[in-house]
């Protein structure tokens, strides 16, 4: 009686857990959602070894049931039953099935995986450089000739062909809702393509323990039509062509000379800054503050009073700025903007 209040206290546990875990999901986090290509041949690939997978598991304890109940001791049975060693034709059975299973997943695995690792050149995808920072992205189109951060923008419908590395230590790129992920190491150049099919704002995590900040290491994919896709990257050339424009707004302008003074040396604004930090050429564009939380005047402040306190171990300092400072400079970053739609 125990024995069974125990099961009982076990699998009510498990089944809570199976339920409260369903809910874990979010579905711009999830493969199970494919939005491209990529996605899709990878989707089919699990569907697939999953149905076999499932198939085999069925099967087998179907058989071991069965046995089990067929061929049980009963009451009043005497000694032990007849003793069976080897059967030529079973044998040959369970060793040509699984063999047969293997090839079928083999043959779509390694199509795949051709397919997966192919790589195109300028004429047929949008080519993207990525260098994963602590604890931030970076994103070049060198033939596009422009550059921006935490962002990635791209066109709906086109092979984006990705060359990713990283500066410091290991990080790994992953949308998951556009295909798999992969690491982008230091001194090392790793290649990818995906295609968004569907416009809109995707999800994008570092999939690498590389450090204190790591789980807060996210980047938004925006994908948008071909057209407005060609007019950011005309906005975005235009303006990193040039010098950053000047604050019209006394407190914007307020707000430039201490950008200017304590933050251009590691950001660059338009045509002008370092490359330690994120470009802010159009951070008023962005989806999200620091990559994590929304993008609002308040977010903006509280970053940059204590960056630490946001994203921990990132590597922008404390500038101990009072609040007139900081109100100065949200209202200048609010400027920084190369879309028309504001
Ligand atoms: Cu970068 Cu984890």
């Amino acid at each position: 009686m125990k024995g069974w209040q125990q099961y009982w206290r076990q699998f009510s546990l498990f089944a809570l857990l199976a339920l409260v875990l369903t809910g874990c999901g979010k579905d711009e986090l999830s493969a199970l959602k494919p939005s491209g290509p990529v996605a899709a041949m990878q989707f089919d690939l699990m569907k697939l070894s999953s149905a076999i997978m499932i198939g085999v598991f069925i099967v087998v304890m179907t058989i071991f049931t069965y046995v089990l109940i067929r061929y049980r001791k009963r009451p009043g049975q005497q000694g032990i039953p007849k003793q069976v060693e080897g059967n030529h034709a079973l044998e040959i059975l369970w060793t040509v099935i699984p063999f047969l299973l293997l090839i079928i997943m083999a043959i779509p695995t390694v199509t795949t995986g051709f397919a997966l690792h192919k790589e195109y050149p300028k004429e047929e995808a949008v080519q993207v450089k990525v260098t994963a920072h602590q604890f931030w992205w970076e994103f070049e189109y060198p033939d596009l000739g422009v550059a921006t951060a935490q962002d990635l923008v791209l066109p709906v419908g086109k092979k984006v062909q990705f060359v990713l590395s990283a500066s410091d230590v290991k990080h790994a790129f992953w949308i998951p809702a556009l295909g798999g992920k992969i690491d982008t190491n230091p001194g090392q150049e790793n290649k990818m393509w995906l295609q968004a099919d569907k416009t809109g704002i995707y999800y994008g995590k570092c999939a690498e323990l590389c450090g204190a900040s790591h789980a807060l290491m996210d980047f938004k994919v925006e994908v948008m039509e071909q057209a407005d896709f060609d007019t950011w990257v005309a906005n975005m050339k235009g303006v990193q062509a040039k010098e950053p424009a000047t604050a019209t707004s006394p407190l914007a302008a307020e707000g430039q000379q201490i950008f200017d003074k304590s933050c251009l040396g590691c950001h660059a604004v338009a045509g002008k800054g370092g490359k330690m930090g994120p470009n802010l050429t159009n951070f008023a564009d962005r989806e999200r503050v620091a990559g994590i939380k929304a993008h609002t005047p308040q977010n903006i402040a509280e970053w940059l009073k204590d960056p630490q306190k946001m994203k921990p171990g990132n590597k922008m300092p404390n500038l101990n700025l009072d609040d007139t400072q900081v109100k100065a400079l949200v209202e200048y970053m609010g400027t920084l903007s190369v879309s028309e739609k504001k």
